[in-house]
């Protein structure tokens, strides 16, 4: 337990000296000594609010401290915290039935894991086993996870420093627009992303790719989002040569578009989804990998290669079962549809008044700005001074190189995107 005790100096010195933070130079890591919460506010030791406009890592969805899933988490604790994965609880079963409630189609029986980068894993292992193919085909820009497996799936940068890893992962193109790879213009646009894909599979040899993974939509790597025809198209190419599709779900699932996945703004159904993240909003760890009924067919009398000790865990099913209650009976997915649609309104503006602004791009509430040294060169802009002054100002967000993330909890309301939106802009602004 947290001594209240200490200082907000001491919690950060103690976290530095002892533990290891992700993704950096650890001399130099500067991290809010947070103390608590409120929906989509959090303070630090020393009394500052902050504006949480990436629902911390674009996973807690619901905003902070929720009752009803601190109770439900309560509750299954008192009765039950933990169960051998051989075992059956009520929590986990009811869990696997609401899943297949609110996943598209035919998808229906779930692994359960801890995280995004464990169930991306188990899905590959489940691919290969389910088509006795082994190469998996994944995007360039693109984060899957940064554990062994799930690293050789990313395609970002991140990738780079773990090599070698998994083996028979082949990277592909984006449908980026705003930089398309291919040089084209939205006026232009033959969909060469798409050509490019079925080159990719006819280079590979179609016979030897066990599936597709894609993010629904892209999020860390610059939160792209597809042109209208991408998924059904990429859909058709797989059912063609019998290739398994993938979505990864981790950050856009749960609501976070203003729909329960991000293929369903597509109609697309997926092979398998994998999703983590917004599936208990981080109030403790949950992942999954979803799969269809006939892959769900396969293991009835074929050996399911996977295991973890903390599979279905009760702690985690009652957390998401209370979750997913919250994002029914408060109508946040319906509020992130709503919100997303004034936040889109709303950074139309900001870019048409900042020049930095190269470009705004938005689904729901799952929105990010790219800023440039200038529109015509699109030469990304330096973010240190920006992300910084953000933090004083009381606004916390994620910035990934020159793209500026507003991911905020799906209860938020207008008035609190506009206070943090004014914060953007002021900086956006004063930066010259
Ligand atoms: C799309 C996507 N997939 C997978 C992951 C990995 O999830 P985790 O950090 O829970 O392993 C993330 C994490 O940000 C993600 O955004």
């Amino acid at each position: 337990m947290t001594n209240p005790s200490l200082t907000s100096q001491e919690i950060v010195d103690l976290n530095r000296e002892y533990t290891f933070f992700s993704w950096s130079v650890q001399n130099a890591v500067a991290p809010i000594p947070v103390t608590k919460a409120e929906g989509v506010y959090f303070w630090d030791a020393d009394g500052k609010r902050y504006l949480d406009f990436s629902s911390q890592l674009m996973n807690l969805n619901i905003g902070h401290q929720h009752p009803t899933v601190i109770r439900a988490v309560q509750e299954q604790a008192a009765s039950l915290c933990f169960a051998h994965p051989a075992l059956a609880t009520e929590p986990r079963g009811r869990l696997g039935q609401k899943i297949a409630q609110v996943t598209p189609g035919n998808l229906k029986k779930t692994f359960f894991c801890l995280g995004g980068a464990e169930a991306n894993e188990n899905a590959v292992k489940m691919a290969r086993f389910y088509t006795g193919r082994h190469k998996i085909l994944a995007r360039y820009r693109s984060y899957h996870g940064a554990t062994s497996g799930a690293i050789a799936l990313t395609g970002d940068y991140r990738r780079l420093p773990a090599e070698p890893s998994m083996p028979g992962v082949v990277h592909f193109l984006d449908p980026y627009c705003y930089r398309c790879p291919f040089g084209w213009t939205k006026e232009t646009c033959h969909r060469e992303c798409i050509q490019h894909v079925e080159d990719i599979i006819q280079y590979e040899g179609p016979d030897y790719i066990a599936a597709i993974i894609m993010e629904g939509v892209t999020g860390s790597n610059g939160l792209i989002v597809p042109p209208d025809d991408y998924w059904p198209r990429v859909r058709a190419l797989c059912d063609k040569y019998g290739i398994l599709l993938i979505s990864d779900e981790v950050m856009s699932g749960w609501g976070r578009t203003g729909k329960w996945f991000a293929v369903d703004h597509w109609n697309v159904v997926p092979d398998m989804i994998t999703t983590a993240k917004g599936i208990t909003s981080g109030y403790v760890p949950l992942g999954a990998v979803i799969v269809s009924d006939k892959i769900a067919g396969y293991f009835d009398d074929k050996m399911l290669w996977c295991g973890l000790t903390y599979s279905g865990h009760p702690l985690s099913c009652a957390a998401a079962l209370a979750t997913i209650q919250v994002y029914e009976e408060e109508g946040l997915i319906e509020n992130a549809a709503r919100m997303g649609e004034y936040l889109a309104q709303r950074l139309a503006e900001i870019k048409a008044r900042q020049a930095c602004v190269g470009d705004v791009r938005s689904i729901g509430l799952f929105a990010a700005l790219e800023i440039v040294k200038d529109r015509a060169s699109k030469a990304p802009a330096d973010m240190v001074e920006v992300g910084k002054a953000l933090r004083a100002n009381g606004l916390f967000t994620f910035i990934f190189r020159n793209i500026l993330f507003v991911v905020p909890p799906l209860c938020i309301s207008a008035a609190q995107l506009d206070e943090g939106l004014a914060i953007i802009e002021s900086v956006l602004q004063n930066r010259g």
